[in-house]
C-alpha cells in the first residue's frame, strides 16, 4: 500500500436546515465574529441578514465585510483584515463560494499572525490563523475542508497559495437550502471545478488510498447528479454540495494537478470563470492522457462503472454539453495567437504540473490547448 497522511481537522455539519447550528457552533469558537461574504448574492438572497441574526441570537458581535469579489485579491484580503482588526474579531465566518471562503481564510490569517500575505505564500506554510467557520453556498471548490486559499496577485496576473492545516476551516456547515437560489450556470461551473478536484486529485501523484475514496465516490456522485442539478433539482443539488466537499478532501490530500495549472491563464486574462476554465481543459486533458495509456485513468473508469477510460471522458463531454459549458477556448475569447503566453504560464504553475502523472512537455501543454482552442 501507497504510505499516506491524511488531513481531517472539519467538523461536518451537513443537511438542510443545519444552518440553524451555525449559531452554536460558531460561539464555541469565539464571540466576535467577522462575516465574511460577496458583494451581491448574500444580501440579495436575504441569507446575509439571516446569518446575523442567527450568530446575534447566539450572542456574538457581527461585524459584516461583504466585499468580496470573485477570484478574491490580495487587496481585498488586507482590507477585510483591517476591517476585523478594528473590531476586535476573534473568529471569522464565511459565507458563499470559493472567493468569499479564501478571503476569509486569508482574513483569518493575517489577523492572527499579523504577517504579509506576499511572503507567506506556498511552498510556505501558514502556522497560524483565526478560527473558520464556512458556509458554502456553490457545489465547488470544497474550500469548506481544505487547508488551502487561492487569492488572486492582480498585478501579476497570478493565482497564489495560502497553505496550511490552521486554515482548514474548524465547522463547516452543509445546508442545501443555501444552493437553492444557485443559477444553473453557477451550479455547472461550480460542479466541473468539484469534478477536476476529484478527477485530478485521482490521477495525482501525490494520491493516496484514501484520498482516492473520497475522489471516486466524488466523481461518482457528480457525473450522476451535474445535470439534474444544473436543471434545479434540489435532491441533486443536495448531493453536487455533498460530492464537492468529498472532492475537497480528496485535493486537500492530493492537490490537482493540469488542468487547474492550464485553466489559471483563462481565469487571470480573459476572466473566466475558475470552475469553466476547468470543465472546458478536463476533457482535452483526460483525451491526451488516454492516448499516452495513462492506465490510472483506466483505471478510474473502470472503478466508477465505466467500460474504459474514453466511455469516462464521453461522458464528461456530454455532461459538458448539456449543462451549457462552451466548446471551445476560442468560444471564450482566447486567441490562437495566445497559445505560447498560455503555455509559459500555464508551466509557471509547477505546484500542479509536478503532481501531473505523466510529465508534461511544453509541447504537450501546447498541444493540448491547441486543441482546446477549436473544441
Ligand atoms: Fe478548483
Amino acid at each position: 500500500m501507497r504510505p499516506f497522511t491524511f488531513h481531517l481537522h472539519t467538523k461536518i455539519v451537513f443537511g438542510r436546515g443545519s444552518l440553524n447550528r451555525l449559531g452554536g457552533e460558531a460561539a464555541r469558537l469565539g464571540d466576535r465574529c467577522l462575516l465574511v461574504t460577496g458583494r451581491g448574492f448574500a444580501r440579495r438572497s436575504g441569507y446575509l441578514n439571516t446569518l446575523v441574526k442567527i450568530l446575534e441570537e447566539s450572542g456574538l458581535n457581527v461585524t459584516v465585510f461583504d466585499q468580496v469579489e470573485p477570484n478574491p485579491s490580495l487587496e481585498t484580503v488586507y482590507k477585510g483584515a483591517e476591517e476585523g482588526g478594528r473590531n476586535r474579531c476573534n473568529l471569522v465566518i464565511a459565507l458563499g463560494g470559493g472567493s468569499a471562503m479564501d478571503a476569509a481564510k486569508g482574513i483569518a490569517f493575517l489577523l492572527k499572525s499579523g504577517a504579509r500575505l506576499e511572503e507567506s505564500f506556498a511552498p510556505n506554510e501558514v502556522s497560524e490563523a483565526l478560527p473558520i467557520v464556512a458556509v458554502p453556498t456553490t457545489c465547488g471548490t470544497g474550500s469548506e475542508v481544505t487547508r488551502y486559499a487561492v487569492l488572486t496577485n492582480v498585478g501579476r496576473r497570478r493565482k497564489e497559495v495560502l497553505l496550511g492545516t490552521p486554515l482548514t476551516p474548524s465547522v463547516a456547515i452543509g445546508d442545501a437550502d443555501l444552493l437553492n437560489s444557485l443559477s444553473k450556470q453557477l451550479t455547472a461551473y461550480t460542479g466541473f471545478d468539484a469534478l477536476s478536484h476529484a478527477v485530478e486529485a485521482f490521477l495525482s501523484k501525490e494520491s493516496t488510498p484514501l484520498s482516492d475514496l473520497f475522489a471516486l465516490e466524488a466523481a461518482r456522485i457528480i457525473l450522476g447528479s451535474i445535470v439534474e442539478a444544473a436543471e434545479g433539482a434540489a435532491e441533486a443539488r443536495e448531493n453536487m454540495l455533498y460530492a464537492s466537499m468529498l472532492a475537497g478532501m480528496a485535493i486537500n490530500c492530493a492537490g490537482t494537478v493540469a488542468v487547474h495549472g492550464m485553466g489559471y491563464y483563462l481565469t487571470n486574462y480573459h476572466g473566466v470563470h475558475h470552475g469553466l476554465a476547468n470543465g472546458v481543459l478536463l476533457p482535452h486533458v483526460l483525451r491526451f492522457e488516454l492516448e499516452r495509456g495513462l492506465s490510472r485513468l483506466e483505471d478510474a473508469a473502470v472503478k466508477l462503472g465505466f467500460e474504459n477510460g474514453l466511455s469516462l471522458v464521453e461522458s464528461i463531454e456530454g455532461a459538458a454539453h448539456r449543462t451549457g459549458v462552451a466548446r471551445s477556448l476560442v468560444e471564450l475569447g482566447v486567441k490562437p495567437s495566445e497559445l505560447d503566453a498560455m503555455v509559459a504560464d500555464a508551466l509557471s504553475y509547477a505546484r500542479n504540473l509536478d503532481k501531473h502523472p505523466n510529465p508534461l512537455t511544453p509541447n504537450d501543454v501546447k498541444k493540448i490547448f491547441e486543441r482546446a482552442l477549436g473544441g
